[in-house]
């Protein structure tokens, strides 16, 4: 009988470590604790065992047992899932239904497009600092002294004209960033024009309008300038024109007004006629300036001009903007209402 109990014990326990899901522990169970099981049978046996063998008989069947319900319960602790953790449906939709993604504001991206197609023309991005003082601003830009242009009324000084020699300001236009490109051509170049010259110049300008829909104190613009050997103004027009079709499609037309600024001869206001919709007849835009440098700007920046010609340009980013993708109001562009963001 002992040894009964012994083989019924080593089998109980290797069936037991065979197990591996909770069905196969519930049928081990029982088969050998359960109440017509093996162990209740060789329990049963008992008492056909002689009497003076019962007590140690009785002591092994109720060790047995005790050995085969504590393995039960280890095997049983160790089948359990390790995580009492509610399980996670990872297909199910999340409490915000949808999370928005950010992207650059349509000002950011329209001066990146037209860096991108003027660098396409060979022009590289040049900087200036928005805080100029007025020589950049307008005396080497061929502005004079007693110029409407210098008024206090139209520009954000930041020191008093009538008492500072060089007075500081915000800068009014980008064509400062002209004067500094050319003067450090010329400074590179030991005293002598280090040639040739393309550059755009996209960058913030300051002016106390009063804000409307086409006016703000502060916008952008984009810069232009090329110098060389024999530059004319059919190399300006061409330029243009390429830009326009470049940016604006292949049906883009430009019109060259002629006008009136201190720091070309000729000068000319660019308009390009655009279709903003397909379903739009095409209108004109009028977007800046531009013409051939005033010799009288060369002469200033240390440039010989008989021996180079240049021209430049000078348009407006929101002008441009508000034109490609039918914006009726610069103030949209300022306010960062996500209702507008979400529609450019
Ligand atoms: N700076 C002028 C403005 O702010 C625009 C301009 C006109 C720039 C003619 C130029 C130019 O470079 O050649 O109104």
């Amino acid at each position: 009988m002992l040894d009964q109990l012994s083989t019924l014990e080593s089998s109980a326990l290797a069936e037991l470590s065979a197990t591996s899901t909770p069905e196969a522990l519930e049928a081990w169970r029982i088969a050998y604790l359960g109440g017509s099981g093996k162990l209740k049978s060789a329990m049963a046996g008992l008492k056909d065992v002689p009497k003076d063998q019962k007590p140690a008989v009785g002591a092994r069947l109720n060790a047995v047992k005790a050995a085969l319900e504590a393995a039960f319960e280890t095997r049983k602790s160790s089948l359990a899932p390790t995580t009492s953790a509610p399980a996670v449906d990872m297909t199910e939709p999340g409490l915000i239904e949808t999370s928005t993604l950010g992207r650059r504001h349509i000002l950011t991206r329209v001066r990146e497009e037209l860096v991108e197609v003027f660098a396409r023309m060979g022009f590289e991005v040049a900087q200036g600092p928005e805080l100029e003082d007025d020589e950049h601003n307008f005396v080497k830009l061929n502005i004079p002294p007693h110029h409407p242009a210098r008024e206090p009324s139209d520009n954000f000084y930041v020191d008093d004209p009538a008492r500072v020699a060089r007075p500081r300001m915000l800068r009014s236009q980008t064509s400062t960033v002209q004067v500094r490109v050319m003067e450090q051509a010329v400074k590179a170049g030991g005293g002598r024009l280090q040639a040739p010259i393309r550059i755009i110049a996209p960058g913030r300008v300051y002016r106390p309008d009063t804000v409307d829909a086409t006016h703000s104190f502060m916008f952008h613009q984009i810069e232009g300038l090329a110098v060389d050997r024999g530059v004319t103004m059919s190399d300006l027009k061409s330029t243009l024109l390429q830009f326009a079709r470049a940016y604006f499609g292949p049906d883009a037309e430009i019109r060259l007004r002629p006008s009136f600024f201190p720091f070309t001869e000729p000068s000319a206001e660019l308009d390009m006629k655009i279709r903003l919709r397909p379903e739009d007849e095409p209108r004109w835009i009028e977007l800046g300036g531009c013409g051939m440098v005033d010799p009288a700007v060369f002469s200033l920046c240390g440039i010989d001009p008989e021996q180079w010609t240049g021209f430049a340009f000078g348009f407006g980013i929101e002008r441009i903007a508000m034109g490609k993708y039918g914006i009726p109001d610069i103030r949209l562009l300022f306010q960062n209402d996500l209702r507008f963001l979400n529609q450019v």
